[in-house]
């Protein structure tokens, strides 16, 4: 993933806590937060993109076969009615097909207008996790229809349907503490005071294609996951093209990590879809060649739920280092 995100923070500490949805509104019982944008790459073509539209656009299948007894229509509301009819082997898989030629629209999202709204899209989901003792983890969770993976000694590895990024802002009694970017597999985790803002909302940096969110504009490496190297052998760029808002239109909700349950922070936004264990796009087509273990076109990605919701560090995974300044942040553009 490369884009260029502005995520913003606002942090209001409140016995009774509203969730920011705009820095002009809230959603009464839940905490103020920091809000924040994306840079998208200035040469972007995959946008971000409404998440039911990717269910009206595939159909299930499991081994590539369609699947009997699949609610209709299928949408946020019901998807997880998926997992007693093939669990983690579901793909909602595209009618296009990966390879197709001239690639649908519907690949492409919806391009952000001047303000950075998504149109009539919701391209964002945006997951409250509250771990008690102060501590509260606010994941902003970014959708894209397509993922165009780089490029490789001109070969291109890791096309797939269906895309998942997240920044991830933990709160420490009401103040924003430290902020994870996620990156193909792995990311990098920055104290809240080490990123670029506008106002109090973080950036997040959007990488060309495949989305990978970085702390600065830029090249990357990311051969080594969690190192940011400026140059090498697999490379993001990320740049100040566009700014994607992902807080106006995005869905809200509360995550229990004692529980697994989420629940819609103003109980009309659509739950299911959260419960769904399947992949959000194709699997990898059969007999794709693959050099060195990776291919052009891979399987789809699962959604948030396998995101580390429940995470202890400001990482899913160990190990986590949290950096007090933007090193490795690859050329800045500005
Ligand atoms: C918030 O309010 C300011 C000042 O009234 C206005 O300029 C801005 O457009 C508003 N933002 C949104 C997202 O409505
Ligand atoms: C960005 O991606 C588009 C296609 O996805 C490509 O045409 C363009 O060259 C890329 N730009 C950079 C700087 O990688
Ligand atoms: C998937 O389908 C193919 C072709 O029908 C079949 O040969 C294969 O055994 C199936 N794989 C699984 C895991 O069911
Ligand atoms: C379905 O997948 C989930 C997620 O991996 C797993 O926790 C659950 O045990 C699976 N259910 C069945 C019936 O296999
Ligand atoms: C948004 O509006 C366009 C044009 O009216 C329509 O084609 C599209 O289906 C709508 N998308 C959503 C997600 O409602
Ligand atoms: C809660 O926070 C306090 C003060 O930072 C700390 O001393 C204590 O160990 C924490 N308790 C738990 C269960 O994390």
């Amino acid at each position: 993933m490369h884009h260029f995100m502005l995520l913003a923070l606002v942090a209001l500490a409140s016995i009774n806590p509203v969730y920011g949805v705009t820095s002009n509104t809230s959603i009464p019982g839940v905490p103020q937060y920091v809000l924040d944008y994306v840079w998208l790459h200035s040469q972007e073509i995959y946008m971000p993109s409404d998440i039911q539209q990717q269910l009206d656009n595939t159909i299930p299948k499991v081994n590539w076969t369609s699947i009997e007894g699949v609610k209709s229509p299928l949408d946020l509301s019901n998807l997880d009615t998926l997992n007693s009819l093939g669990n983690t082997s579901v793909y909602l898989t595209s009618h296009d097909g990966i390879e197709a030629s001239p690639q649908p629209a519907w690949f492409r999202g919806i391009t952000p207008d001047k303000d950075g709204r998504l149109g009539n899209g919701t391209g964002s989901a945006i997951i409250i996790a509250e771990r008690g003792n102060g501590t509260v983890d606010a994941f902003y969770f970014y959708f894209y229809a397509f993922n165009k993976g780089d490029k490789v000694l001109k070969m291109e590895f890791g096309d797939h349907i269906g895309d998942w990024e997240h920044n991830m802002i933990r709160f420490k009694n009401g103040k924003p503490d430290a902020i994870w970017y996620s990156q193909h597999s792995s990311g990098q985790a920055f104290t809240y005071h080490a990123v670029e803002k506008k106002g109090k909302r973080p950036y997040a940096f959007s990488g060309n294609g495949t989305h990978a969110n970085y702390a600065t504009s830029g090249q990357h490496d990311h051969a080594i996951p969690g190192i940011n190297l400026p140059v090498g052998f697999v490379m993001d760029y990320t740049d100040r093209g566009r700014v994607w808002d992902p807080v106006v239109n995005a869905y809200f909700y509360t995550y229990d990590a004692k529980t697994a349950a989420f629940g819609a922070i103003n109980s009309k936004d659509p739950v299911a879809w959260l419960n769904f264990n399947g992949k959000w796009g194709d699997d990898q087509p059969p007999g794709e060649p693959e050099i060195f273990g990776e291919a052009k076109n891979v399987a789809g990605p699962n959604g948030p739920k396998f995101k580390g919701l429940g995470r202890k560090l400001i990482c899913p995974s160990k190990p986590c280092i949290v950096l007090p300044f933007r090193i490795w942040s690859g050329n800045s553009t500005s």
